[in-house]
């Protein structure tokens, strides 16, 4: 089976990402990457070998060898480089969140409709871990019981001080919320994938601990230090939340609740969630991805170290034995073999891994969730 070839817009942290996972796909090669900082796409090209190396998108969309563009660009670049990529018949895999607001994605979905031969994909990597896949798998068999509550977290802490800066606190560049959509549409997703339904309702109260930052005067990467000794700053005021908390009901009557954040000391990328059944509790963190906790009323809990040799409906999504830990980086893999071979296998329908469809959703999820926050009532999802 011959290589798709892949064009990867955007070299920062997550870009660097896909590249590793690429050059582990027997499926797929890259074969040019663009991004605007040149130093950022020459050193990509030097290092990895990348045949070619751009600095303007419309040049990499419009080269006729790539088939697939991954879009790992700021959040405002979504929609644009989508569409072009669309357009000239490439197969997209594009960074969540899809787009800035559900109006973008609503007219992506309807772009991607019109062209049904063209896959696509959100990179939505959490819920391509292998015990989300097995346990997805173990819920629709109704091996765990009826569940009933959901409930988690995901914090984090690299925006912990005001001199911490990102593009993710401009709403010119994030969209109207940040923490919601960088780490919260994460967390709804996995939510749905395991429970097999969709968010419906959401009660939500958004809150901006940091009003106002200070912005460097020189560019910084994402998730670098704050102590740069040398820089300067300017006064920045901050409009979306750096912390929130989410009170949800799904279609199929299970009811949660969850809450996120970007300012809490210690946690680094500290996603959990847990289901509670009739019969018992699940939970999974992403820290300890390796291992799920069981937790019954009659009998002792229980630690479950992801074992390949005990799956049985995931092992597509697994590499190594038990005891060699498997995260995210693997879980990206996942994400991107799922998506190149139901490019590759003709009539493959996996979809595993989240489409524009699904990524729509999540953004009117998003967007319902800014919405209850603003008018303080519950707000129902309308896709
Ligand atoms: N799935 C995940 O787990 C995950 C993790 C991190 C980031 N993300 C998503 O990935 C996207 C990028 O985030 P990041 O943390 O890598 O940001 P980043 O700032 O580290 O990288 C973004 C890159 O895009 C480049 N860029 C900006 N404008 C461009 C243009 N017009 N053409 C080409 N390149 C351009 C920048 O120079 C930079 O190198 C965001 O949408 C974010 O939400 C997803």
């Amino acid at each position: 089976m011959k290589k798709l070839k892949i064009g990867i817009i955007g070299l920062g942290f997550i870009g660097s990402v896909h590249i590793d996972a690429i050059n582990r796909s027997p499926f797929a090669e890259v074969a040019a990457i663009c991004d605007t900082n040149r130093e950022f796409a020459d050193l990509a090209g030097k290092t990895f070998q990348i045949p070619k190396v751009y600095y303007d998108y419309h040049d990499i969309i419009s080269d006729p060898e790539i088939q697939v563009i991954h879009n790992c660009t700021p959040n405002n670049l979504h929609f644009e480089i989508n569409r072009l990529a669309l357009e000239n018949e490439k197969h997209i895999l594009c960074e969540k969140p899809l787009g800035m607001t559900s109006e973008e994605t609503a007219a992506l979905l309807e772009i991607s409709k019109a062209q049904p031969s063209l896959k696509t994909c959100v990179d939505f990597n959490y819920r391509m871990y292998p015990l989300i896949q097995e346990y997805k798998k173990r819920m629709q068999e109704n091996e765990l019981g009826t569940p009933r509550l959901v409930h988690g977290h995901f914090l984090q802490d690299w925006l912990l001080y005001d001199t911490d800066y990102s593009w993710r606190l401009e709403n010119k560049v994030a969209g109207k919320t940040r923490t919601v959509g960088d780490i919260g549409s994460h967390w709804c997703d996995i939510a749905e994938t395991l429970l097999g339904t969709r968010i419906k309702e959401v009660m939500a109260n958004l809150v901006t601990v940091i009003p106002t930052r200070k912005k460097p005067l020189k560019q910084v990467k994402t998730f670098s230090s704050s102590a740069d000794d040398g820089q300067q700053y300017e006064n920045f005021t901050v409009s979306t939340e750096d912390y929130a908390c989410v009170m949800l009901k799904m279609e199929n009557g299970v009811q949660g609740i969850f809450y996120i954040s970007q300012v809490s000391a210690g946690h680094k990328c500290d996603l959990n969630i847990e289901i509670n059944t009739d019969k018992l509790s699940w939970s999974w963190s992403q820290q300890e991805s390796d291992r799920a906790w069981l937790g019954y009323r009659d009998q002792a809990n229980q630690t479950e170290m992801r074992n390949p040799n005990s799956f049985h409906f995931a092992n597509q999504y697994t590499h190594l034995p038990s005891g060699h830990p498997e995260g995210f980086h693997d879980a990206i893999l996942n994400n991107f073999n799922a998506f190149y071979q139901s490019i590759l296998i003709p009539g493959n329908t996996d979809t595993d891994y989240a489409t524009f469809e699904d990524g729509h959703h999540i953004m009117s999820v998003i967007d319902a969730i800014v919405a209850s926050s603003q008018t303080k009532r519950w707000v129902t999802v309308t896709d």
